[in-house]
């Protein structure tokens, strides 16, 4: 919001905080009128189909009506890694789809913070444990703001389209994430310890199906390293 505003535009903040409850609908059409673009980083992970998959819809729908261009963040891998939540985003991308208005779907990589969360909750004292070669290409909230900010400034879409996959500067392996955690408080780094992947979500995780293909996504931002720099020696939340 801040990148929209330094740009020159105005820019309202829309959630259950503003009155705005995407679950229900109360206060959303009140808070779309007049606007041109809506930007939909809303979502409640613990709300079931709630808020991500009928509260989409529901603002996708009123998009549409009013003529607004909405952009909407989604998660990279969310088709090939068979997690109920990515599911539900799948869900939530369609639905966007089907809505019929302007909009553009911006689908990232796992933000800095969760994967750190991840690397905390994958290591027990000295010992990091993953699943086959797992890694992340973790990317900084700024950029994924910056690139939000550009696409929801720049032209519209005449329908659904998807931008191209944002992810940030590395791919870290679980072992080399828990080792600059660790380094961050003043740890040794762990010994990784391979375990084989089960399940048919670990199993799409450790082939890779959680980061975006080379190809095809723009890379950039602050490196997790980096990132990690600047948060306080004991990390907390995801
Ligand atoms: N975290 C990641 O690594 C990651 C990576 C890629 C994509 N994404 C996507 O980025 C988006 C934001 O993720 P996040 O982790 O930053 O989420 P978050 O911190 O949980 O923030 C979600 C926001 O949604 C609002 N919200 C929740 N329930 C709502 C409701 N019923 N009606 C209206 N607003 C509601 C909340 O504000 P109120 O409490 O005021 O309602 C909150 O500001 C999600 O779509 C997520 O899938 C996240």
């Amino acid at each position: 919001m801040e990148q929209v505003r330094r740009r020159g535009h105005e820019a309202v903040p829309v959630s259950r905080r503003t009155g705005v409850d995407l679950s229900s609908g109360a206060g959303l059409d009140a808070a779309l009128r007049g606007a041109d673009v809506v930007v939909h980083c809303a979502d409640d992970t613990s709300a079931g189909d709630a808020v991500t998959v009928y509260g989409t819809r529901r603002l996708a729908d009123a998009a549409a009506a009013g003529g607004l261009h909405l952009v909407h963040i989604s998660i990279v891998g969310i088709d090939e890694v068979p997690m109920r939540y990515y599911q539900r985003k799948l869900r939530a991308e369609q639905s966007i789809a089907a809505a019929g208005g302007p909009a553009t779907v911006l689908r990232a990589t796992q933000f800095h913070s969760l994967t750190a969360f991840f690397a905390r909750v994958l290591t027990f004292g000295p010992v990091a444990l993953t699943f086959g070669d797992l890694a992340f290409q973790p990317v900084d909230t700024d950029h994924v703001a910056t690139r939000l900010t550009d696409l929801a400034l720049g032209a519209r879409p005449p329908a659904y389209a998807r931008a191209a996959d944002l992810a940030g500067p590395d791919v870290l392996t679980v072992g080399e994430l828990a080792t600059l955690v660790r380094a961050h408080r003043g740890a040794s780094a762990p010994r990784v310890v391979h375990l084989p992947a089960v399940g048919p979500v670990l199993k799409a995780m450790a082939r890779g199906g959680n980061l975006p293909a080379a190809s095809a996504a723009r890379t950039g931002g602050r490196t997790f390293a980096a990132w990690l720099a600047e948060q306080p020696a004991r990390l907390t939340g995801r």
